[in-house]
């Protein structure tokens, strides 16, 4: 069994000695026994005690300091204050500074043993508390730095997704783009259409104060606007002369055709409307959907007259000369509210110095 450590501090040699032999011998406890306030302090500082018992002066209150200062060592020791007389005030004011309890002389043994008793149980428990509680805070300490861990880790894999997305996507873009140039490339006299029609449209559109993002929608679908004539053989888009209405039909379907590529893209949602609606025109008498008016949406109405201006100003296989500036800005006036939005025309007339 373990042998519980008290600390007596008494000045008062006469009760030391009379105690000693019953803590010592009946009760089996080590006893430490310090004359002063002092020399307590000294060897509660280099044991551990289960309990202090400590006498007093109820004259000379300074002395209850050291209670103050056994407490500031160890906020869970165990005080058992020894009076020599029962006055209230001074046990109160004992209680206020933390003592367990108080004996007043004649020492009843029994009542000691009992008080020394809880006392150790007290301390035990406090010191089972003060590591669990300890243990805990080294469990939230180490669990909060395993969620720091943890977070930093999300946030890299985080980062390393989206950088991957974005390569991902300008992957994709690039490819596309090179798909789109390709296309533009099956005719030399397409050379670098959607490139100018991408300049044309993100001038007007600029001038239109479309935000930054819609801008961009914009110059990418410009980009992609005729990837659709994959699908429309090469007889067709490099004939010399007039287009029967079977041609006229392949032609009409490029849109169409170009949406359905880039579908499975959703990144590109924005993009694949303006492909689908840059042949509508404003009167309704586009394809493919012969979208009138507003409900063409105003990307596909920039780009539909950028497109048109591109293609009057470069030779074509039916149309080796092309048309002179003038002409083709004669041409867009005359088709401004049927085949053009007004506002548009209106618009890139302003800017024609820049284009
Ligand atoms: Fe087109
Ligand atoms: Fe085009």
């Amino acid at each position: 069994m373990k042998n519980n450590r008290i600390l007596f501090i008494c000045d008062d040699n006469e009760i030391s000695r009379q105690l000693r032999e019953p803590l010592m011998i009946e009760g089996g406890y080590f006893v430490t026994f310090e004359e002063s306030p002092k020399g307590g302090l000294a060897a509660f500082r280099q044991n551990v005690f289960d309990v202090v018992i400590f006498k007093p002066h109820i004259l000379d209150l300074g002395s209850l300091g050291l209670i103050k200062e056994l407490k500031g060592i160890d906020q869970d020791c165990v005080i058992i204050a020894f009076l020599d007389e029962d006055r209230l005030e001074i046990i109160e004011h004992l209680f206020n500074l933390g003592i367990y309890d108080f004996i007043i002389k004649p020492v009843n043994l029994e009542k000691l043993f009992f008080l020394i008793k809880k006392g150790i149980d007290l301390h035990n428990l406090l010191l089972t508390n003060r590591r669990f509680t300890q243990g805990l805070k080294e469990g939230n300490i180490a669990l909060e730095k395993q969620n720091v861990m943890l977070a930093r880790r999300i946030e890299d894999s985080t980062r390393n997704l989206t950088r991957l997305y974005e390569d991902l996507r300008s992957t994709y873009m690039r490819t596309i783009k090179v798909l789109a140039q390709a296309i533009d490339a099956r005719d030399h006299y397409t050379h670098s259409h959607s490139e100018n029609v991408a300049k044309y449209a993100t001038i007007i559109a600029l001038e239109m104060g479309l935000s930054a993002k819609e801008v961009e929608v914009i110059r990418q679908a410009c980009e992609l606007h005729d990837l659709g004539k994959i699908g429309v053989e090469d007889s067709i888009l490099m004939k010399p002369g007039a287009l029967t209405d079977e041609e006229w039909l392949q032609i009409r379907k490029h849109p169409t055709i170009g949406a359905q590529i880039l579908e499975p893209l959703t990144f590109l949602n924005d993009v694949i409307d303006l492909v689908r609606q840059h042949h509508e025109h404003y009167d309704g008498g586009g394809y493919p959907e012969g979208r009138k008016g507003e409900d063409i949406l105003l990307g596909a109405r920039i780009i539909n007259l950028a497109d048109a201006y591109e293609a009057m100003c470069s030779p074509r296989s039916y149309r080796k000369i092309p048309f002179t500036k003038e002409a083709a800005v004669d041409e867009i006036k005359k088709n401004s509210g049927t085949q053009f939005d007004p506002k548009v025309v209106e618009v890139f007339l302003g800017v024609l110095d820049k284009i």
